[in-house]
């Protein structure tokens, strides 16, 4: 018997969500999912149920530092959610002085260069940094956190922060430095997990080796503590986006053909990410 959870252990902590939101409406489904989990506990000795999980929990820089060489993937699915929203949001902005805060890979920061804006990336996690400055050479990297920005005040037409505030303990902190950099009339565009999915036990997870994962503990972080901290720091909220997760961000998840149903029932139109475009008064 392993000392740490099992794949099959990961499985059944879904089959029971998929329970709880099956419940009353779809009574076939609650059967489905019972009789699945009945099979996976009689077979929990046999691959692949038995397969252990090693999940080591990592502190911000030292998880990131791990993380960075293999963070660029395609098939992130907070990421894939999370990008035509967060683009559509960019692209209403004319080209012009931008923060990328907790810019990591660059991702974001090598989509607004090529758009013509002028581009400065903050982030705690030097290693995050060498791709971001070999992604995008034209812009300008420099070490520094969320909560104590090296950039004056008013300075950029447009801050974005994407993915990163939910690994802060407090929002409002890390907000009022977004607002302070943006010039009067400029636009914060913030994305990150939603926090529904912090609630259910989501953290930012990246594979380390066969069965061995390390993650970056995510803070839930309310609608209603964004909106506080927005108030608070003079920002109006223009769009609040939500999308969902689809069929295609649940093939991401590597076992959705394991168990036919499950994800759907499981995961599918819950909030994946939230997404918010702000206005500084
Ligand atoms: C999930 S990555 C997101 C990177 C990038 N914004 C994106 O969306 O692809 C989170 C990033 O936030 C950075 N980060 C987390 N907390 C931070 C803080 N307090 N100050 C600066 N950077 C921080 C990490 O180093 C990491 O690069």
């Amino acid at each position: 018997m392993t000392e740490h959870p099992t794949f099959g252990d990961f499985v059944l902590g879904f089959e029971g969500l998929a329970i709880v939101r099956s419940w009353g409406l779809h009574p076939e489904v609650v059967r489905a999912r019972a009789e699945s989990i009945a099979e996976v506990v009689a077979r929990r000795g046999e691959r692949p149920w038995s397969v252990p999980l090693d999940e080591r929990e990592r502190d911000m820089r030292a998880g990131y530092r791990e993380w960075a060489g293999g963070y660029d993937r395609p098939d992130n699915p907070i990421v894939m959610a999370e990008e035509p929203v967060v683009r559509e949001m960019l692209d209403a902005c004319p080209a012009g002085a931008v923060l990328d805060a907790a810019c990591g890979t660059g991702r974001w920061a090598r989509y607004l260069a090529a758009r013509g804006h002028s581009v400065r990336g903050i982030d705690a996690t030097p290693e995050m940094l060498v791709e971001a400055r070999r992604k995008v050479p034209e812009g300008r990297f420099e070490e520094g956190d969320l909560t104590d920005l090296p950039l004056a005040a008013e300075s950029v037409e447009l801050a974005v922060c994407t993915l990163a505030l939910t690994h802060v303990p407090e929002l409002a902190p890390a907000v009022q430095e977004l607002a302070r950099v943006v010039r009067p009339g400029g636009r914060v565009v913030i994305s990150d997990v939603h926090p529904f999915m912090a609630m259910l036990g989501n953290h930012a997870r990246y594979p380390r080796g066969q069965g061995e994962f390390g993650f970056v503990r995510n803070h839930v972080q309310q609608l209603s503590e964004y909106l506080a901290a927005f108030r608070a720091a003079g920002l109006a909220v223009l769009q609040c986006r939500e999308p969902l997760w689809g069929k295609a961000e649940l093939a991401t998840l590597g076992f959705a053909d394991e168990r036919p149903g499950l994800l759907e029932a499981a995961v599918q139109g819950l909030p994946v990410v939230v997404v918010w475009e702000l206005e500084k008064g």
